[in-house]
């Protein structure tokens, strides 16, 4: 794993779009694997600023997002759909149908799970995974104690997850419980990913991350198996760690 040390959030938002720029411009057709969360919206605002002021095309890319929550349609403000196309998809010239993420509000989840996979497949795979990190070092929505050989599947949140995401909802009760998400094979199946860890509140996960030993009830060691990982962390996430 390569860390790539910066000053803060803004740094880091600055320097993870380049990163995938320069991706998107060496390979018009990259399928990229895409996050939300708060780390990744400074991110998704440089892509959209760089795409206005240097046309960054996106016309050939295509997208797979790694999780959503059960139960919300994509025009529920507090789905994953809604915030990307919010946050990104709206704002840059990509066409719709190539921005895949999984369907929350299927009545076959299972189907709909073996779907996702098999469509990330016969595309050839993800070229670049984005991904964040929870506190808890969960990775998409695989919470500690996921198997690393998971596929994408249902998953019930963590409670500290209902928790971390209720800031974005009305009130706690509104939060789903449940989840479809890549699963951790999924996310190692990337040919390379992309890890953005930002403030004090994950440094802890960051310590266990690049001390600790491969477990699954830490579910971001898995990337230490993945032969071509880069994070670009900021100071306060890694203060006290070297
Ligand atoms: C989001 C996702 C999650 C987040 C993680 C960190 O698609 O899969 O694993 O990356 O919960 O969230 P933030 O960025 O809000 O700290």
């Amino acid at each position: 794993m390569k860390i790539i040390e910066v000053k803060d959030y803004n740094e880091m938002s600055l320097k993870a779009a380049e990163y995938i720029i320069e991706k998107v411009i060496n390979n018009p057709k990259i399928k990229l694997g895409l996050a939300t969360g708060g780390t990744p919206v400074g991110t998704y605002k440089n892509l959209i600023a760089d795409h206005r002021k240097n046309g960054t095309s996106y016309q050939h890319v295509t997208t797979f997002n790694l999780d959503e929550y059960i139960g919300l349609s994509g025009d529920n403000k507090n789905s994953y759909r809604y915030f990307m196309n919010e946050q990104l998809f709206n704002h840059i010239n990509i066409h719709d149908s190539k921005t895949f993420i999984p369907r929350g509000i299927v009545k076959d989840m299972q189907a709909e799970c073996l779907y996702y996979d098999d469509l990330i497949e016969k595309h050839g795979g993800i070229d670049l995974q984005l991904l964040g990190i929870g506190q808890n070092g969960h990775i998409g929505f695989n919470e500690p104690g996921t198997s690393f050989r998971s596929n994408t599947h249902v998953v019930q949140l963590a409670p500290s997850t209902i928790q971390a995401n209720a800031r974005f909802f009305n009130n706690i009760e509104e939060v789903p419980t449940k989840a479809i998400t890549m699963g951790i094979a999924s996310i190692l199946r990337s040919k390379e990913i992309l890890l953005l860890v930002s403030g004090e509140s994950k440094n802890d996960a960051m310590f266990k991350l690049l001390n600790g030993e491969l477990t699954e009830s830490f579910p971001a060691s898995a990337l230490k198996k993945h032969p071509y990982v880069t994070i670009i962390a900021d100071k306060a996430a890694v203060a006290g760690l070297k």
